[in-house]
């Protein structure tokens, strides 16, 4: 069976890495602030500041806006379970909001219906790469008075009228874990203004400063000026990185070819339902989000994926929505507004393999699988 996703490594990778072992300057440092300053730019954002995960961008993003208890956070449920987690883990309350039927990403409607005078921030996902609705969104995080965390863990690349995405959100996160577009194994970024980050900066070491501005003059060596964590990114992950993010526009261009490869193959199905990007908006493919019809194939796509599967294919459910786990479906959340688009469509949604480097003819087996089992599954 393909592979649904597959990380690649150039000969630049691996010699990126072995010079940094060499160098014997492992741990965080200059490599990790020159990823760090490729990033910030690249999705338009001021500084950033590289971490062990995408989900320890988020928990920093969090204690930086002091962001926790008796505050509520404002989330689609189709999305990583990491970030639903670390909102709770701050003591705030996750909110789900539900999503628009075209993107999958989070309805700005929705959210200003989700909102109460306790909503601090939102955290909509550029879902599978595909841009959320950045002007809309952005209303109504002015109207409610919340900051946007943008999650573009799926969005290096993707650009909404020719500007990174990073652009529309007053802070953003990534990650860098395996699957993702660019990837150093594990690890993520928060991106925002310099301020901010060089404060969110402290707390992935200790929470110590060797030159806080204002701190006492006489006092020579380190201070430690909060309970921090330690949830850097290593130079040997940062040089990585480096390497990876090089390749950049390559690995995107890779992605949008198999993307069109299936949407040529799909489009004209009566019973499929191809991504597409919205007018202004270019996605960064990191899913391909085929959704099935229910009238053709029912609620629920587990039958078909499992076809896609018998007939030599590659397909998977990507997100069970968060508010249906026990977890979060009691006094963990506040139910705030139906979540009737995320229900039905996370249930006839399936991502198929579209990692660059994937070989023609997986693109072709699944592609037949797909048809083949749309085939002969139609009622
Ligand atoms: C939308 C989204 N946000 C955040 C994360 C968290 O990233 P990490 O796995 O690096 O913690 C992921 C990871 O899959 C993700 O898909």
């Amino acid at each position: 069976m393909p592979f649904l996703f597959r990380p690649s490594f150039s000969r630049e990778d691996r010699d990126g890495m072995a010079a940094v072992l060499e160098s014997g300057m492992v741990a965080t440092g200059q490599k990790s602030h020159e990823f760090e300053r490729a990033i910030a730019a690249t999705i338009g954002m001021e500084a950033a500041v590289a971490t062990n995960s995408g989900t320890s961008a988020m928990s920093l993003a969090l204690d930086v806006l002091g962001i926790g208890t008796g505050d509520e956070v404002i989330t689609p449920s189709l999305t990583c379970i990491g970030v639903v987690n670390a909102i709770a883990r701050s003591g705030a309350i996750p909110v789900f909001a539900d999503i628009d039927p075209l993107t999958l990403c989070l309805d700005p409607a929705s959210v200003r219906d989700a909102a109460s005078t306790k909503t601090r921030a939102i955290v909509p996902v550029h879902y599978g790469g595909h841009p959320y609705d950045t002007a809309g969104m952005r209303a109504v995080a002015r109207e409610i008075g919340a900051t946007i965390v943008g999650d573009l863990a799926h969005a290096l690349g993707a650009t909404v009228g020719g500007e990174p995405v990073g652009r529309f959100a007053d802070l953003s996160l990534l990650s860098f874990h395996a699957t993702k577009i660019i990837t150093t194994g594990e690890g993520g970024m928060l991106a925002g203004p310099a301020e901010i980050i060089e404060r969110a900066r402290l707390d992935t070491r200790h929470g110590v400063s060797d030159d806080l501005p204002g701190s006492e003059a006489e006092f020579a060596g380190s201070r430690w000026i909060s309970p921090g964590l330690k949830i850097g990114m290593s130079d040997i992950q940062a040089a990585l990185g480096l390497t990876q993010f090089a390749g950049l526009e390559a690995r995107l261009a890779a992605r949008r070819r198999v993307a069109e490869s299936y949407t040529a193959a799909f489009a004209e199905h009566p019973h499929l339902v191809t991504p597409a990007e919205q007018p202004g908006s270019l996605s960064s493919w990191h899913f391909y989000t085929l959704r099935v019809s229910a009238d053709a194939f029912g609620p629920d796509a587990a039958a078909f994926i499992a076809g896609v599967h018998q007939r030599g294919g590659a397909a998977a459910r990507q997100f069970y929505p968060a508010h249906l786990m026990p977890l979060f479906s009691g006094d963990a959340t506040r139910a705030a507004v139906p979540l009737t688009v995320t229900e039905r469509e996370s249930f006839l949604s399936m991502s198929l393999p579209v990692y660059p480097g994937i070989p023609e003819a997986d693109v072709r087996a699944v592609i037949d699988a797909v048809l083949q089992t749309a085939e002969s599954l139609t009622r």
